[in-house]
């Protein structure tokens, strides 16, 4: 077999991934898509109103066009940028379903740190803000509350579509009280909401998140539905319920945390309840969910000892808590439900 039959794109697209990233990624900081809004403007236009230098202009902008983020009537001097559909639902930060906060983190924090992955690799260690002696994100931004609210919804960006299929897709109709723990600005919680009528829910989360997720409930006016509790789900029990929901929580704990907390769904639980894990559960054999592959390097980098996991993890650990029945529901993109119900 020679070499011409082999295909090196692959290999070089992935190697060149992260030129694309950084366009995408530099825009989103640079405000590109908010101060373009609604409008239609040339290069020069738009490169002046982001304080860009000429050089480099046309390759920024029609990088974008090139890579479907902006769309460009007529071309040369006389080519007027505009947002794409997606780009000025999703991007523009005066749009209500902006979900920049994520590629502003990502932008901002994990892009640089991503660069220290060998050193990761090398010494298990975290490569943030810890490693060069500054305090932990959690810390930073539970420190602030604007940076806190950002922060949140940045997270909720990630799992909005995730939370309305469980919504779908779960059979609630035999339970009536939801505790989900580590709700953050009670997404899940009102989403789930929504759907059934007959669900009232519990979202536990840090107390200095609590008056976050109280406002959001407010303005969704859940407020007889929704109860904010604000504790330390290392320290307290969580609030009984028929069903404990924990949205990309488990994976943010080493082995040791993850079982206490799998342990703490199931005191909260009656015979039938069900814990039901939100993430980017990673497939048994651990050769396909690409995403939630990184997603656990991302950990890594992030956090040093937390880690993705499999469902074949999920239910071990669950089997050794005491829960009798799993079931794995699909969710939007690699995410998935991870099911486990008490005898
Ligand atoms: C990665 S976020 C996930 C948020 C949300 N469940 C989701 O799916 O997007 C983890 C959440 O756990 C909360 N958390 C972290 N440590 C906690 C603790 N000790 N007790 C209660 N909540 C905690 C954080 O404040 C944050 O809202």
């Amino acid at each position: 077999m020679g070499n011409q039959q082999l295909d090196p794109s692959h290999i070089m697209q992935t190697a060149t991934a992260f030129w694309s990233s950084k366009v995408l990624l530099t825009a989103v900081g640079l405000e590109l898509f908010t101060i373009l809004g609604e409008q239609k403007l040339s290069a020069a236009q738009l490169g002046k109103a982001l304080n860009l230098h000429p050089r480099g202009w046309y390759d920024f902008f029609d990088a974008l066009v090139a890579l479907k983020f902006l769309d460009r009537e007529g071309d040369g001097p006389e080519g007027r940028y505009k947002n794409t559909v997606e780009t000025a639902a999703f991007l523009n930060k005066r749009s209500p379903s902006y979900i920049g906060g994520l590629p502003e983190m990502l932008n901002a924090r994990l892009f640089g740190f991503w660069n220290d992955l060998a050193t990761a690799l090398k010494t298990g260690e975290a490569q943030s803000e810890t490693k060069r002696g500054g305090k932990s994100i959690f810390e930073e931004v539970y420190a602030d509350a604007a940076a806190l609210g950002q922060f949140l919804d940045a997270m909720s960006g990630l799992q909005a579509a995730n939370f309305q299929m469980l919504a779908e897709k779960f059979d609630f109709s035999r339970y009536r009280t939801v505790t989900d723990a580590g709700g953050a600005l009670a997404l899940l919680s009102r989403l789930v909401a929504a759907r059934h009528a007959h669900l009232s829910f519990t979202s536990f989360d840090l107390p200095t998140v609590r008056p976050l997720a109280e406002r959001r409930i407010r303005e969704a006016g859940m407020e007889g539905r929704i109860t904010a509790v604000g504790g330390d789900f290392f320290r307290d029990q969580l609030p009984k319920a028929d069903v404990v929901t924990m949205g990309n929580l488990l994976h943010d704990w080493n082995l040791e945390k993850k079982k206490i907390l799998i342990a703490k769904a199931y005191a909260a639980l009656p015979s039938g309840g069900a814990l039901i894990a939100i993430e980017n559960v990673i497939d048994d054999a651990r050769r396909e969910n690409a995403f939630g592959l990184l997603m656990s390097l991302n950990m890594l980098i992030e956090l040093g000892d937390a880690f993705d996991y499999t469902g074949a993890d999920f239910r071990a650990w669950c089997t050794e808590a005491g829960f009798v029945r799993f079931e794995n529901i699909p969710l939007a993109g690699s995410s998935s439900a991870a099911v486990a119900y008490r005898r």
